[in-house]
């Protein structure tokens, strides 16, 4: 296979992940350029993957003035950044790996599947959970038509307490006005997943409930401190930033969320991180708006239903738990390990086991989800053969108008319905 040669636009968590690909497959996929404004992040991959300093830019707007010296982009700004990078590279001829949510508004979501298809260049719009082996499977297994025909669905997307206070209370994605609503930043995958899961059924209708229940001033515990580091209450408090991130780097652990708070993943500086930076601040203090729990309702084609819930409030940490019932049979996914499948005619449960990356790839996100995802889009690019991946850009497209329709009936209380083209009313 030819060698995909790719330019990483922001270099932040996301971004140098997906770079990894190249430690796995050198003869495969190769970073050839990085735009960032924060310097270490660029240099940091300049330094990994013998970049020239041609090819670093601090700035997309800067490296898309330049002529094309790459076949593909990796777009991973934050997500209010999403569409001038996309549309400007689609107009440079470069297919895309396109960070989800597309872009935090319905027209510009709509602009980047035109640019992408205007220009003919392939968009992979990162919805890993398509490429994730027990959700994979459990695709497979409807195909197959092992449970008859599917009558409903019931997903829930468990965030993690933790997890949830670190990027949806104290973090990136805390308030809508820096960011967008959490049911698009976290969990367009599930609304994709839904929707890919119905196949050709589509969802004619959608409901949704939820708010932003507890990470509010009038929870604040008596006696609560402002800081984690200097309260008086700590001890007591789960989302205790001690506990979250310094009790971690006093194990020795560095990987997210540690590396996102400080650059220098050490005891000395996440200290001074919480000391004087936002993921030290009381949960309850923050300028968070963000719902902390929401439900939505579906209905598909000839009846079909589903329903998922959005809990930060979970032991489990992203772990999707899913019940698909058939006809003829049940499917559960644990979002980890096996799938089963019960089975009303024989009574019996069969274990589907599922794929797992190349042992020892740099790339294990999402438990795997990450590999197969770059695999995909690298092979596509590689053969000029868009087929490879599952996102493209009106399949993604359609998923990001359910978030958003799903999204609208929650602020207006009310039934929203869905028309052919995923346009709403
Ligand atoms: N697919 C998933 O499961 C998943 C998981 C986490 C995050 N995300 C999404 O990935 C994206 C990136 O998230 P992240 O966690 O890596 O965030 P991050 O903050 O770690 O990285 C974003 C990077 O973009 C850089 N940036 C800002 N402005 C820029 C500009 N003008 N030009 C170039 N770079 C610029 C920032 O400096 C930062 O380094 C977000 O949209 C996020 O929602 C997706």
């Amino acid at each position: 296979m030819k060698q995909v040669k790719a330019v990483i636009i922001g270099a932040g968590s996301r971004g140098s992940g997906y770079a990894l690909f190249q430690l796995d497959f050198p003869h495969r996929f190769k970073v050839v350029g990085v735009a960032d404004p924060i310097k270490i992040r660029v240099k940091k991959i300049q330094e990994k993957y013998s970049i020239p300093d041609e090819h670093t830019f601090s700035d997309w707007s800067e490296f898309v003035k330049c002529d094309k010296f790459a076949d593909a982009v990796i777009v991973t700004t934050p997500d209010i950044l999403h569409k001038g990078p996309a549309v400007a590279c689609a107009d440079k001829g470069y297919h895309i790996l396109l960070e989800k949510p597309m872009a935090v508004t319905e027209e510009d979501c709509r602009q980047i599947a035109q640019a992408c298809e205007r220009n003919n260049v392939m968009l992979a719009v990162c919805h890993v959970l398509r490429y994730h082996p027990p959700l994979m499977k459990v695709k497979e297994l409807i195909e197959s038509d092992v449970i008859g025909d599917v009558v409903n669905i019931q997903h829930t997307e468990p965030i993690g307490y933790w997890h949830f206070a670190h990027s949806f209370v104290r973090g990136n994605w805390r308030e809508e006005k820096s960011s967008t609503f959490s049911l698009l930043a976290k969990s367009c995958h599930d609304l994709d997943l839904l929707r890919y899961w119905m196949g050709k059924h589509r969802c004619t209708q959608v409901s949704s409930f939820g708010s932003l229940q507890h990470f509010k001033k009038e929870n604040k515990p008596v006696g609560a401190g402002s800081r984690c580091l200097d309260c008086s209450v700590e001890a007591n408090c789960p989302y205790s930033a001690k506990k979250i991130y310094l009790d971690k780097v006093e194990m020795k652990y560095r990987e997210w969320p540690i590396n996102v708070i400080s650059e220098i993943p050490d005891v000395e500086s996440v200290t001074e991180a919480l000391r004087s930076g936002p993921y030290g601040r009381c949960v309850y203090e923050c300028d968070n708006d963000v719902c902390d729990n929401q439900v939505v309702n579906f209905t598909f084609e000839e009846g079909r239903t589903a329903s998922f819930t959005m809990i930060a409030f979970t032991e489990k940490v992203c772990q999707r738990q899913t019940k698909v019932y058939g006809t003829r049979g049940e499917i559960t996914s644990e979002g980890k390990g096996p799938v089963y499948v019960y089975d009303f005619n024989t009574n019996k449960t069969t274990r589907h086991d599922t794929a797992t990356p190349p042992s020892g790839t740099h790339l294990g996100g999402h438990g795997g989800a990450d590999h197969f995802l770059m695999d995909a889009f690298v092979r596509a690019v590689s053969t000029n053969d868009a087929s490879h991946i599952s996102t493209g850009p009106q399949d993604a497209l359609a998923s990001h108008l359910l978030v958003f329709a799903a999204e609208k009936a929650r602020r207006e209380n009310r039934i929203i319905t869905i028309n052919e083209d995923y346009t709403y009313q």
